[in-house]
């Protein structure tokens, strides 16, 4: 039997990338999981599928709504499901089957099955007990249940994320519970295949968090592309009669009782750390009062040699930030320093048009109660956008108001997600508005927004 010097627990981002990296730097690495395939909630059930269907039905989207107006005339497209959902799963596969490759290449063991930590150094999967210097958890997230709702995914009536990812067909009506990013990405894929969706959301915004004036013009953009929202709505349950879900909310501002009905329902509400027959208990492992794994700045649990990254243990739930988690952590179980700066972590919804964000919102950074200045350039100001059917959206951007150093960027455009890494660079150099309003940028490009709005700061955008 092998001697590890690290053996991590869940093939995620967070976890198959360390793995990697663990390699890289020349140690011993096994990697356990318990599904079929490698990748965790990303590749199998999350980002991936989820955006393959973005990028599918946006498609169909632009053949009704916008082929004709740029001359192409009578695309009469059809949607075959059983055809979309296939190359879904070939997109998840030939990902899935990219790290398995990686595995191979950089002689890391996968070893298949459900691990338990039966102390520092002891990983139990199935009969054997493996032995290792050290062990990473990277066992991810779950959907978090609500009470009155049950799921069923095989059943695909009331369904969570990876039920709604592989619907048996695309239903007349949907309820989405909760206006996050789950429940707006795949709300869009809905509304977009010809289902009549409805967000119902407890509080008064969409996606809890982000920039407020950026909630504001998502929810008009989504709204006028067909999807209806009930705001201040508590859901209190869901029953299922003849194959159709009934959905009971109060609306929060007078107490009131209502049921919609729809033919489907996602279950949109968060996710929560998944723990479950890791044997943290046994192993002393402490958890946080909400039941993430606590760590330290080194991603250390409360056992000397037991870390955890990744959805499992507080923070953002994003891929990259446990891709960034997993690197660093094996950096500093190889000895060398491994860093990773939390406040420059993107967030990007993968609608259309996409929202992104880095760094604080105009609300987060008031509170800090330093002097701060805010740009907002519109991609009406932007040709490419023009062209593109998105001029919609904007770019705001907040700097310190005595130094000018860029304190976070909010947009919502077209590949609004590719577009805030040059933000992400920039706050990761310490960069000026003006460092970004002084960079030539290419025309015509989205990106020059993102310079218009760095000029907004200084003496004044161009086109405005
Ligand atoms: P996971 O990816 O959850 O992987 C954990 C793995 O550990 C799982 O495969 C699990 O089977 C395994 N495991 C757990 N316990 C054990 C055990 N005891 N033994 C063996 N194996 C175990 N994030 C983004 O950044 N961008 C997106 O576009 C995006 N889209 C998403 C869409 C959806 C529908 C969902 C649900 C999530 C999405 N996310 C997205 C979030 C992203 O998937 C997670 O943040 C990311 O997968 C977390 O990575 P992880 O490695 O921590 O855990
Ligand atoms: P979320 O936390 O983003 O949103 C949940 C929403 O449900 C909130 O708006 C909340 O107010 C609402 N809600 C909670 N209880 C409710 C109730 N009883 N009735 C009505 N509304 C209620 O969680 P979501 O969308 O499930 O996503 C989970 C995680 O997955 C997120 O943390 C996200 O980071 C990650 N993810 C990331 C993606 C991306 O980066 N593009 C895509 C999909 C998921």
């Amino acid at each position: 039997m092998p001697t590890y010097d690290l053996i991590v627990i869940g093939a995620g981002p967070g976890g198959y990338v360390c793995a990697i990296r663990a390699a890289q730097l020349g140690l011993k690495v096994a990697c356990v999981e318990g599904r079929e395939t490698l990748g965790g909630t990303c590749l199998n059930v999350g980002c991936i599928p989820s955006k393959a269907l973005l990028h599918a039905s946006h498609m169909l989207h632009e053949t009704h709504e916008n082929f004709a107006k740029m001359g192409l005339m009578d695309a009469h497209v059809n949607v075959d499901w059983t055809r979309m959902q296939a190359y879904k799963a070939e997109t998840v596969s030939t990902n899935t089957k990219g790290i398995e490759f990686l595995f191979k290449k950089n002689k890391i063991d996968w070893i298949k099955g459900w691990a338990e930590i039966e102390g520092p150094g002891k990983v139990k999967v199935g009969d054997t007990t493996y032995e290792t210097k050290n062990i990473v958890i990277a066992s991810g997230s779950e959907p978090s249940s609500l009470k009155g709702v049950t799921v069923d995914n095989a059943g695909g009536i009331v369904v969570d994320s990876t039920g709604a990812l592989a619907l048996p067909g695309i239903p007349k009506s949907m309820v989405v519970i909760g206006a996050g990013v789950i429940g707006l990405e795949l709300g869009s894929v809905y509304a977009r295949l010809g289902a009549e969706v409805t967000v119902v959301e407890f509080l008064d915004v969409i996606t809890p968090g982000m920039d407020g004036e950026v909630q504001k013009q998502f929810q008009r953009i989504l709204a006028k592309q067909g999807l209806k929202f009930v705001m201040g709505a508590a859901v209190s349950g869901v029953t299922v009669e003849n194959g159709t879900a009934k959905v009971a909310y109060t609306l929060r501002k007078d107490n009131s009782e209502h049921v919609i009905e729809a033919a489907t329902v996602l279950v949109a509400t968060g996710r929560r750390p998944y723990v479950a027959g890791l044997g943290l208990d046994k192993a002393g492992v402490a958890l946080t009062d909400r039941g993430f794994v606590q760590v330290d700045n080194h991603w250390q649990t409360s056992v000397p040699g037991i870390y955890a990254i990744g959805d499992a243990v507080p923070g953002p739930m994003l891929a990259h930030k446990a891709e960034d988690e997993g690197m660093a952590v094996a950096e500093v179980i190889a000895g060398k320093h491994g860093h990773v700066n939390y406040n420059v972590i993107p967030g990007v919804i993968y609608t259309t048009p996409e929202v992104a964000s880095v760094g604080l919102t105009e609300e987060a950074a008031k509170e800090t109660n330093r002097k701060i200045k805010v740009s907002k350039f519109p991609f009406m100001g932007n040709a490419r956008a023009k062209a593109l059917f998105q001029a919609e959206g904007f770019v705001k951007m907040i700097a310190d108001a005595e130094t000018d150093r860029v304190l976070g960027c909010h947009i919502i455009g077209p590949n609004a997600g590719e577009m805030i890494h040059e933000v992400c660079v920039a706050m990761e150099f310490g960069a000026s508005a003006q460092d970004i309003a002084l960079t030539c940028h290419a025309h015509p490009t989205c990106s020059e927004a993102v310079r218009e709005a760095a000029l907004a700061l200084g003496d004044g955008a161009i086109h405005v």
